[in-house]
């Protein structure tokens, strides 16, 4: 076991911090720096107590003992507004954005400018036209309402709400690429590595392993409650970095195991995406777990849009139970 701290200041620091539900010990003894510049991963299984982390981190849930400092300085109310004024964003898998309201005032929720009581739209619309571009979000238009807009543009408009925020020296992503494509993760993940150039502390949850070594420059174990390991990525495989997670060697993960062979339930049969993509077969057979892999941006989630129907295919069949099943693409 072995914890090596980043080198530098620490932009924040939690020292020796615990909390606990009831009898659940969901963090005990932690220790965490993030420094300017430097993306921190935070790895573990289910339950190891990342959420209660990052929670404590930006005030949404109070320590039981412990500290938590900014720029060396005690933070003693660990308030949501308090660490928000200082500088502490955080981008949560469930989004924070109101349906009904465009991109726009989503954007500068809080701090409209107005005159006389009164916002002022267009002054609103050139703003966050300006804060898109510079993220790139060139085709997003700040009058959309934001009900409409898919899934990976939410998530990035939500950035872009963390960004233009008056203070950023920490973002917190929690899992910010479980609905998004690969695509879609790429073009967050090229966000972040803006922010790690512009000196932001970035602190990353993410159970996807490869995106942990594309994007991160540290990352920090817990297993239990407990600090597991900390340390450079680039000390780490995916096999280390499993085994640092759930305490076992890898291989003990994988028994052999013997099962009956039951029908096919899902064929799958020279499916192309378009007509250039590179036909693909599988089988899922009854009490089956199949599982796709790849690296990212290799095409997986497209696969299973395609498979569930909602994606249109060019080429290729599709059975389930032995008959063929005729995705029409995505509905009205
Ligand atoms: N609000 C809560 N009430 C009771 N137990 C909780 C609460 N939040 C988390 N826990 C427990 O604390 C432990 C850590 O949970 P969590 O921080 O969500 O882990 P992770 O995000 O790594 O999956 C788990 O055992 C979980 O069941
Ligand atoms: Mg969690």
């Amino acid at each position: 076991m072995t914890i090596v701290e980043p080198d530098g200041a620490a932009v924040l620091e939690l020292i020796d911090v615990s909390k606990a539900f009831g009898t659940v010990q969901a963090l005990s003894g932690v220790s965490l720096k993030l420094v300017a510049g430097q993306v921190h991963c935070l790895a573990g299984e289910n339950g190891a107590g990342k959420s209660t982390l990052i929670k404590i981190l930006t005030g949404a849930l109070h320590r039981d003992s412990g500290r938590l400092e900014i720029d060396s300085e005690p933070v003693t109310t660990a308030t949501p507004s308090v660490l928000r004024a200082a500088g502490v964003q955080a981008v949560y898998q469930e989004l924070s954005l109101l349906p009904h309201l465009s991109v726009a005032e989503n954007v500068f929720m809080g701090r409209l400018p107005s005159r006389s009581g009164l916002v002022r739209a267009g002054e609103l619309r050139d703003r966050c036209r300006v804060a898109l571009d510079d993220l790139g979000l060139v085709e997003v238009d700040p009058s959309a309402t934001v009900e409409h807009l898919p899934a990976a543009t939410k998530q990035l408009v939500e950035v872009a709400k963390v960004a233009t925020a008056d203070r950023v020296k920490v973002i917190v992503f929690d899992e910010p690429t479980t609905a998004l494509t690969e695509a879609e993760s790429d073009r967050l993940l090229e966000q972040i590595r803006r922010f790690r150039a512009a000196g932001v502390a970035i602190l990353y949850i993410t159970h996807r392993l490869e995106e942990m070594f594309a994007i991160g420059d540290w990352v920090t174990v817990l297993r239990d409650g407990e600090l597991s390991q900390s340390g450079p990525l680039s000390d780490y495989t995916e096999d280390t970095l499993i085994t640092a997670m759930v305490g076992r060697d890898v291989t003990a993960l994988y028994p052999d195991e013997e099962r009956e062979e039951r029908s096919e339930r899902l064929t799958v049969t020279g499916l192309r995406r378009t007509p250039d993509s590179p036909p693909i077969d599988l089988v899922a057979r009854g009490g089956e777990i199949l599982g796709i892999g790849g690296l990212l941006g290799s095409g997986r989630s497209e696969l299973l849009l395609n498979i569930f129907g909602s994606d249109p295919i060019t080429a290729g069949e599709i059975r389930v139970d032995g008959r063929v099943v005729r995705p029409d693409g995505p509905g009205p």
